[in-house]
């Protein structure tokens, strides 16, 4: 049995941060009072690593986040993302203060380039080291990162960088577990799971036999089909994964994925019914 509900050790920051995090991707949709009520839920829950974007709502992501982590803000791991079209380096730098306006805060703990684009990636980076000096992030790192473009970024940056790469992995797609993963694992940088319910209700559907199977571990567990596939991503130590909710109550479900322990068996079998597809000619993404 392996259990994962400890907080884990965020890539090259070192920081300890909880395994199970919240996402704010159109949170906005909800009314700001739900949404508000399920993020410091989760809080209270220990999902602290809280992740948005500049883009998320054109802002009203971050806004709705700053009124969750009013007062909390220590308690939290806080991660934002540039735009590539703003990410020159003085474009980087000016995105980055009105997020930080947008969130009330002084710093970001961990600041990513969202997706790579056209400005050249030494200027991104001398503006994310521009900013860590400055205390207004702790760390930087990446999106949708394939292993040429992880490469090109340590060749700039060096050792250490960067802190994490943040793509999309779910049980129907598993992708980065070709290369992506095993270069972070190599360089020491971690790996936050986006989208990790995937695009498709199908495995969570007990009509179908991928459904079946987690529901039968699940069960064993008094667990939910939902924990049981979070906790698979979890099995490796460099993941991290940012469920969003807008409820109360699918913020309770997911917080109960980081304790639930599975047997190598039931990894197994999880394995043998959502298997990982060949390599993709390019990295999937959302
Ligand atoms: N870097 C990137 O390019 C990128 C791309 C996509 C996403 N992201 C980040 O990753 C986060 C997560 O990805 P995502 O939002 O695409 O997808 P997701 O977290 O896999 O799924 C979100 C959906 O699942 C539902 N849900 C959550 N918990 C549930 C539960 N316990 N039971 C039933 N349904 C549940 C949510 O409904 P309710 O809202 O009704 O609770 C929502 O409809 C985003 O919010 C964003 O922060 C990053």
């Amino acid at each position: 049995m392996t259990g994962i509900g400890a907080a884990r050790a965020f890539g090259s920051t070192r920081r300890l941060v909880a395994p199970v995090g919240q996402g704010s991707w159109k949170i906005e949709d909800s009314s700001a009072g739900s949404a508000v009520a399920a993020l410091r839920r989760g809080l209270d829950l220990g999902l602290t690593h809280i992740d948005t974007a500049e883009m998320y709502g054109s802002g009203s992501a971050e806004s709705l986040i700053a009124e969750a982590i009013a007062g909390r803000r220590d308690e939290v791991f806080l991660v934002s993302k540039v735009l590539p079209g703003n990410a020159s380096k003085r474009g980087t730098i000016a995105a980055c203060e009105k997020s930080l306006a947008r969130l009330r805060t002084d710093r970001l703990d961990c600041y990513l380039l969202h997706w790579r684009g056209a400005h050249p990636l030494q200027e991104t980076i001398a503006a994310f080291e521009t900013l860590v000096r400055a205390g207004k992030i702790l760390s930087w790192g990446v999106s949708n990162f394939d292993v040429a473009d992880l490469e090109e970024v340590a060749a700039i940056a060096g050792a250490g960088h960067p802190a994490c790469n943040q793509v999309l992995y779910h049980l129907q797609e598993r992708a980065i577990e070709h290369a992506v993963l095993p270069w972070c694992r190599r360089h020491g940088t971690a790996l936050v799971a986006y989208t990790p319910f995937g695009q498709s209700p199908a495995p969570f559907d007990a009509r179908t036999r991928q459904g079946r199977v987690l529901e039968k571990i699940a069960a064993a567990h008094r667990a939910t089909s939902r924990q049981v596939a979070l906790r698979f991503l979890l099995r490796h130590p460099e993941v991290f994964v940012i469920p969003k909710a807008s409820s109360v109550a699918h913020v309770q479900e997911n917080a109960g994925a980081a304790a639930l322990e599975l047997s190598e068996a039931e990894l197994a079998s999880i394995d043998a019914v959502f298997p990982r597809a060949r390599p993709p000619r390019g990295l999937p993404m959302l």
